[in-house]
């Protein structure tokens, strides 16, 4: 099972890719690869002059294709997702999402805007044409601390998070498995007909 983790943060330190982190490890601990992204790791001019030919954007458009499922975790800025992440997600084939399962993450400073996941990036996601798009975790950010290595979460957010993730592995176990074009054609060429 691959998972592509994409962190939409402009910022260094970063509290909604700490809970990117945070899932990271869980999934790895239950069995799942996990390939981390971040948009600022992205040369700037691929994104803002939309180089669909940069190798780097080709790479992330390659594994994604690879994976069964995308977390996606974004700061809430003006009440919507990071614009950064929108250049990187407008950079994804119409259908990149197609058959995948997508867990949206947030922080924001503010609980008056934790319906922007659902208002702002699900439509995204949809649009992309995910199979199925998880309801979502919103932090605000007196529920995340800083520590030397990693983020502490409050218990309410990491039970959440937690929660969230379980979901997550279960849609992934439950996706039905696309078909292989070329194995689908060597079956019915291969296949014995008997009347
Ligand atoms: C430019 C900018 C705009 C922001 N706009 C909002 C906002 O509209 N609503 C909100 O709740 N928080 C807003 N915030 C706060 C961030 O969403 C919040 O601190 C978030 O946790 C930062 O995540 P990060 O550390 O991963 O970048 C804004 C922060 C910045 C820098």
């Amino acid at each position: 099972m691959l998972v592509v983790s994409l962190g939409g943060s402009p910022s260094a330190k970063s509290r909604s890719n700490g809970l990117l982190e945070y899932a990271r490890r869980r999934l790895e601990l239950r069995g799942v690869e996990v390939i981390s992204y971040q948009v600022r790791d992205f040369h700037a001019e691929d994104l803002l002059h939309a180089n669909f030919a940069s190798l780097q954007v080709r790479q992330f458009i390659e594994q994604v294709s690879r994976a069964d499922g995308l977390l996606v975790a974004t700061p809430v800025y003006k009440a919507s997702f990071s614009g950064a992440l929108k250049t990187l997600l407008d950079l994804l084939p119409e259908r990149a999402l197609q058959h995948k399962v997508a867990l949206p993450i947030a922080s924001g400073g503010t609980p008056a805007h934790m319906l922007a996941v659902d208002y702002a990036l699900k439509p995204v996601l949809a649009a992309l044409k995910a199979q199925e798009v998880l309801q979502g975790v919103f932090a605000d950010d007196s529920q995340i601390q800083y520590l030397e290595e990693c983020v502490r979460l409050v218990p309410d957010l990491e039970q959440r998070l937690n929660e969230s993730l379980d979901q997550l592995l279960a849609a992934l176990a439950r996706r039905p498995k696309p078909i292989d074009p070329q194995l689908l054609n060597d079956r019915l060429v291969n296949a014995r007909w008997s009347i």
